[in-house]
């Protein structure tokens, strides 16, 4: 890497990690702030906007004042696809922030039924209220006509600099982006009833978009990126076969799939995974709803104190005891896009342990990373050769060999949880010093960990053979959505 250090600030659902990253030190300032997105009843999820700034600014700050040396741009990863209303005049929020799992929009996405296969040619993204449009359009309907409604990072981003932009991959979460041109498409937009409000203008990654004085000193923000695909630049720049994935709140499969858009054929969204400069590279993705969420939700039922109990408890008993757990607990996503979908837990009795119900949480998470793995293998018509894994989950040994023996492949632990960081801090560094080439940019690839799998391939087809008669029980409890 060369250059000089510079601030990556990740701000994601449950809170905003800052790192100061140089390039000949590594990572010299670390900054981190809670942010306690709210769980509704009717599968509402919910946050306060100027948490996530504040967040934003205090991670920022700390990670600034333990650095203790100046930095030459600013990097801001985001959540994706957050959406709120906000007054462009006074960048005073106009309602809260929708967190990309508020399912609240799946009314509007069966209203869209007829359009559905249209709309999922156009953009990459099948319509479901996981995305942006369908919780923009609720916002419309039913809470303000007033202001602009946008993903959360615009609204940052014009708090910190006074722009009123969105980056090429987070305007690719919308379902507002035509897969083919990168620029928002009318058709979309119109059916979306979104047709007359004011979008940002998307911009490069590494487009500079203004100075932000938040964080003290005068500072350029030279890098924005959605979050998985800063984790993905992260672990793939040097090697673009690699595929990774992220076990945060959710678990993100990615996989670059090189300069032309790629549509998924067996549910994978195709989307783009950065722009930069001119050059624009696309990625597939899939997704798993609720991972460290599943893990809280467990921690909130008293089974456990907490993510770092996984590996004491659950590697308190040989296997899950017969237990199968499907964590669909805010619907499942692809390959099967079942918003409604509910968790299943089967195979209780009276001597099932928290021992049990933990394994089979790592087994059910692990189970539909093995299915999206094998759907992008089946899509660039190549199997994966190795799975690369960062996010705060990866600290639980338990899960990751799990994932190593479902998927029977080596699952490669990155040296960093934080590699939305590093690649958002990357593509400030390419931002601010336009010469430099990617691979300049990013860290190098070390693991700090190789899984490889200690099951064969018979028990691991036969644990994926209960998982996958659980969610068929799961999918076949509640109609399809028309
Ligand atoms: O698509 C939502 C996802 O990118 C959120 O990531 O890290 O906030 O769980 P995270």
């Amino acid at each position: 890497m060369t250059g000089g250090p510079v601030l990556a600030v990740d701000q994601g659902t449950s809170g905003t990690k800052a790192l100061v990253l140089c390039p000949e030190r590594g990572v010299i300032g670390t900054g981190t702030a809670p942010v306690r997105p709210r769980y509704l009843p009717g599968g509402r999820v919910e946050v306060d906007p100027r948490e996530l700034y504040d967040s934003v600014v205090s991670a920022g700050r700390a990670a600034l004042a333990e650095a203790a040396t100046p930095v030459e741009a600013v990097g801001l990863a985001n959540q994706g696809e957050t959406v709120l209303a906000w007054d462009p005049a006074t960048g005073g929020p106009l309602t809260d922030a929708l967190v990309w799992q508020d399912r609240r929009a799946a009314g509007l996405c069966d209203e869209l039924a007829a359009h559905a296969d249209e709309l999922e040619y156009v953009t990459g993204l099948p319509v479901d209220p996981y995305f942006a449009a369908p919780k923009m359009a609720w916002i419309r309907r039913h809470a303000t006509t007033a202001g602009v409604v946008t993903t959360s990072d615009a609204w940052l981003v014009h708090r910190l600099t006074g722009a009123f932009v969105t980056d090429a991959a987070t305007a690719g979460r919308t379902g507002l982006l035509d897969l083919d041109t990168v620029a928002w498409s009318d058709r979309a937009c119109g059916l979306w009833g979104l047709d007359g409000e004011r979008l940002p203008r998307v911009v490069g990654c590494d487009t500079p978009v203004g100075t932000t004085t938040a964080f003290g000193p005068p500072l350029p923000l030279t890098g924005l990126l959605v979050d998985q695909q800063a984790a993905l630049l992260a672990q793939s720049a040097t090697d673009p076969a690699a595929a990774k994935c992220t076990y945060g709140t959710g678990a993100f499969l990615l996989a670059q799939t090189g300069p032309e858009p790629r549509r998924g054929t067996s549910g994978l969204v195709g989307c783009v995974a950065w722009r930069l400069g001119d050059e624009v590279t696309h990625c597939l993705d899939g997704q798993v709803y609720t991972v460290a969420s599943a893990v809280r939700w467990l921690t909130d039922l008293g089974v456990l104190a907490g993510a770092e109990e996984i590996d004491p408890v659950g590697g308190g008993v040989p296997d899950s005891g017969g237990v199968t757990f499907v964590p669909a607990l805010a619907g499942l996503a692809a390959p099967w896009w079942r918003g409604d979908a509910r968790g299943s837990l089967t195979g209780l009795g009276l001597d099932t342990t928290p021992g049990h119900l933990v394994r089979a949480l790592c087994e059910g998470i692990a189970a539909q990373v093995v299915l999206l793995a094998s759907a992008v293998a089946g899509d660039r018509g190549a199997p994966l050769t190795s799975l690369r894994a960062d996010g705060g989950l990866t600290r639980s040994a338990l899960l990751m060999q799990t994932q190593a023996d479902l998927l029977q492949l080596p699952v490669e632990v990155a040296s960093s949880p934080d590699a939305t960081a590093l690649g958002v801090g990357a593509v400030a560094r390419l931002g601010r010093r336009p010469g430099l080439a990617v691979h300049e940019a990013v860290p190098e690839w070390r693991p700090a960990a190789v899984y490889e799998p200690r099951i064969g391939p018979d028990e691991a087809a036969e644990r994926l053979g209960r998982f996958r008669t659980a969610v068929t029980a799961v999918l076949a409890e509640r109609p399809a959505r028309a």
